[in-house]
């Protein structure tokens, strides 16, 4: 019997749009959208185990080779710079990251206090422009950091822009564009390409066909 090929999954809204996809690249995802808190779901039909994690953690697991593939947003590996093999984007989960900040709300006048999940990205972002920047992290609900003087500036995702209008702010800069890439790791693209390069061969005659139903 061989070892399944594991590939990591974000929880949450990522993973509805992401089930589609594979399903159109002809793997079983049955276990996938069975309704319970198992973290480890596998498929015996299409001889894959998923795993569903944080978002954040996805890149982890695949470089260490807790996993042989993944899902991951951009974000969060331009924020982690992780040692991933990214053979394919799933144009899926798109969205931008951006700095924004309280509608109508002049540029303080000292070193603007940026607040963030992202830190890395924010420093980067701003030494590029060559702006001195203070970068406060947070873990969520960022947009609340402006409104209430914990920072004058935020940089978050912005999908829809409906968090950032119910709650007074505008987007200022794009910081990157961002969607979901499929990762491998280095070592298991070597020793097991029989099972991985087809497969990544099914997801990007999906991502096209995605691509020509949406056009
Ligand atoms: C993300 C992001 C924004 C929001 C943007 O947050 O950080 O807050 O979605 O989406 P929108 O432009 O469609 O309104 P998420 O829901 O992942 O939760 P978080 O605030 O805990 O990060």
């Amino acid at each position: 019997m061989t070892t399944p090929l594991t590939i990591a999954l974000p929880k949450g809204r990522v993973l509805r749009v992401v089930a589609p996809l594979l399903e159109r690249a002809g793997i079983d995802v049955s276990s996938l959208l069975a309704d319970d808190r198992a973290l480890v779901r596998d498929s015996p039909a299409s001889d894959l185990r998923f795993l569903l994690l944080k978002p954040d953690d996805v890149p982890t697991y695949v470089e260490y080779g807790a996993a042989d593939l993944g899902v991951s947003g951009r974000d969060v590996l331009i924020e982690r710079s992780s040692d991933l093999y990214r053979p394919l984007d799933l144009q899926v989960g798109i969205c931008r990251m951006v700095v924004a900040g309280i509608v109508g709300r002049a540029p303080p006048a000292g070193v603007p206090r940026i607040a963030t999940k992202y830190p890395r990205c924010a420093a980067d972002h701003f030494a590029r422009r060559g702006v001195q920047a203070d970068v406060i992290y947070v873990q969520g609900s960022v947009e609340l950091a402006p409104i209430v003087g914990l920072s004058d500036l935020i940089v978050d995702l912005v999908e829809t822009g409906a968090t950032l209008a119910h709650n007074g702010l505008e987007e200022r800069e794009l910081v990157a564009r961002i969607s979901s890439v499929l990762v491998v790791n280095r070592a298991s693209y070597k020793l097991r390409q029989d099972r991985i390069r087809p497969l990544i061969a099914a997801l990007r005659a999906a991502v096209s066909q995605g691509r020509s139903e949406t056009t």
